[in-house]
């Protein structure tokens, strides 16, 4: 793993009656003691999707991993705001099941 791997899921959310496709893509990284951490893509601000920091961003702040091209925030490898004054990026917990892993993208752990 190079820092990241940006994840793209499709899913179908059901509750009792109604099905419902969804798609979008997730982070996978790693925290400082190589826990795999699973960030959510849309941003705490008001929700547009993170994208990777350029490696010009990356040259300006060097513990900045993601970015949302939206209005700027900034994010690190463990979705942890370095710009504004944000929550981090949500995380999902991952499920690990005979050397796969799944992520239960309903509900993210804050
Ligand atoms: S929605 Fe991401 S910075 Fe505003």
């Amino acid at each position: 793993m190079n820092g990241y791997e940006k994840v793209y899921y499709t899913a179908t959310i059901e509750d009792a009656w109604v099905k419902t496709q969804k798609q979008g893509f997730v982070y996978v990284t790693k925290d400082e003691n190589g826990a795999l951490v699973i960030l959510s893509s849309a941003c705490t601000h008001l929700g547009c999707s993170v994208e990777p920091a350029t490696e010009a961003q990356r040259n300006r702040k060097k513990d900045l991993f993601f970015w949302c091209p939206c209005h700027g925030a900034e994010f690190d490898i463990v979705g942890a705001s370095v710009g504004m004054e944000l929550p981090g990026l949500e995380r999902y917990q991952p499920l690990i099941i005979e050397g796969n892993v799944y992520v239960d993208i309903a509900t993210p752990k804050k």
